[in-house]
């Protein structure tokens, strides 16, 4: 078993925990004696690759199955009350484990664990450090066991006993298990736990739109060359309906004028669908006459045909061999133009200077906020599901680390409120 072995932790993880000027939340991973222990691995590395710094503790079952590969984490491993610490030398390395975290995840979590947790049980290091665990802070646990196991009335009793307490259980998935039984018990899945966490560590964006009313532009524009044809782009739309889910999360009343894409429309979001440029323009316009908030996420065309034809062109008989095209009105810089106090954000797609040319973009649409996104990289590339962004304004710049696009869209809420909060002493214009 011990070759077999797979590091907690690596060290390309933490190479990728980009430095930035967000201060990286701590994470306190615990990882019990279970066949899942492995996936604990990926769980650590998705946290810091999400800009977390993370601290591991096991159990001595745990480390049947991963190893406790102490220098790739550049923190060790807590694995015994007595034997090893975070800190080399620390008699009380859990209570400084507790003290340090500012969230803790249990995974996978045993029944066994569980059920400690539950009763307060601490004989070893990783359930000491969880009991220390001030309850002002967020405890996570994933489970993963047997389908038995994990319906038994103890188990679910103790679960009841943890939720009960505001402990966050990620419910384990149903499907084939380690011991061959098909059920439920099947850890959570990698995203679901690490999304978790990240929501767990907060601040929540809960409430900060409150009564607030956004505008959101998404997806591409299609403009019209004659009734079947048309010039358009392949902007998913994913990143302006995060941003509407997200808004109307934080209480927004959300205008989505949404391009042509599949995308379904966010539960509580006034969907507003439009094909061109121009319909896009009027709709947003109209909307944000009555808005706190305008967020421009669309790809919309640069450019339009002069004269789009009222019937389907014939390449036999008629010119196709050019379009006279004419620029679209830019709506951000429109809707810029007429905010007073109100609050207005951009989108730069670069793959080159992306500062500079994010900087130039702030200044010549006159927008509060553009977020600039480095096209170039992989983990930030066009249909990527992460995105890797900066936010530039005329404060300066600041690099988040690679995150989902979910949690790009929670950032820029959060933003967006606090910009709204720096720039509205009392009432928005439009209200009064
Ligand atoms: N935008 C808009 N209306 C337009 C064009 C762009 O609202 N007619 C908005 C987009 O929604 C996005 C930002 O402007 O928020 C992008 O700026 P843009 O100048 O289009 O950037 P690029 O297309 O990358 O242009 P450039 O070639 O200048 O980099």
């Amino acid at each position: 078993m011990a070759e077999e072995r797979i590091g907690v932790g690596a060290a390309e993880a933490q190479a990728d925990s980009a430095k930035t000027d967000v201060a990286a939340p701590h994470v306190l991973v615990a990882v019990t004696g279970g066949v899942a222990a492995y996936k604990a691995c990926e769980v650590v590395r998705g946290l810091q690759k999400a800009g977390c710094d993370v601290r591991v503790t096991m159990t001595a079952e745990a480390t049947a199955f991963v190893g406790p590969t102490t220098a790739l984490t550049h923190h060790g491993v807590l694995t015994g009350l007595f034997a090893t610490g975070h800190e080399a030398g620390d008699p009380i390395a859990h209570i400084t484990a507790a003290e340090w975290a500012d969230a803790a995840l249990v995974v996978p979590a045993t029944a066994n664990v569980i059920a400690k947790l539950a009763c307060g049980i601490a004989d070893d290091a990783l359930t000491t450090a969880l009991l220390a665990l001030p309850a002002t802070k967020p405890l996570l646990v994933a489970p993963a066991m047997n389908v038995h196991m994990w319906q038994a009335a103890a188990t679910q009793a103790n679960v009841m006993t943890l939720t009960a307490r505001g402990v966050r259980i990620v419910s384990p998935e149903t499907g084939r298990l380690a011991c061959g039984d098909v059920g439920e018990g099947k850890l959570a899945s990698f995203d679901a736990i690490v999304a978790a966490t990240l929501r767990a560590l907060g601040p929540s964006s809960e409430g900060l739109l409150a009564g607030r009313r956004v505008v959101i532009t998404a997806g591409p524009t299609h403009e019209a060359i004659d009734p079947v044809r048309f010039i358009g782009n392949r902007s998913s739309g994913k990143m302006g309906f995060a941003l509407a889910k997200a808004a109307a999360a934080a209480g927004a009343q959300v205008t989505l004028v949404a391009g042509p894409c599949d995308q379904p429309t966010p539960a509580g979001v006034d969907r507003v669908d439009v094909i061109s440029a121009a319909q896009m323009h009027e709709a947003a316009s109209s909307a944000f006459t009555a808005a706190d908030v305008a967020i421009c996420a669309a790809a919309v065309a640069d450019y339009t045909p002069a004269a789009p034809a009222d019937h389907k062109l014939k390449k036999g008989r008629e010119e196709l061999d050019h379009i006279d095209l004419v620029r679209t009105t830019d709506i951000l810089a429109t809707l810029s133009a007429d905010k007073g106090d109100r609050v207005v954000v951009g989108f730069a797609a670069e793959t080159n200077d992306l500062i500079a040319n994010a900087q130039a973009k702030l200044a010549r649409k006159g927008c509060d906020l553009i977020v600039a996104n480095d096209v170039s990289r992989a983990d930030s590339a066009f249909g990527s599901d992460t995105d890797r962004v900066t936010f530039v304004t005329a404060d300066g710049c600041k690099e988040l680390p690679t995150l989902t696009k979910a949690q790009v869209a929670d950032e820029i809420v959060k933003k967006v409120a606090a910009l709204l909060g720096e720039k509205q002493a009392g009432e928005p214009a439009w209200r009064s």
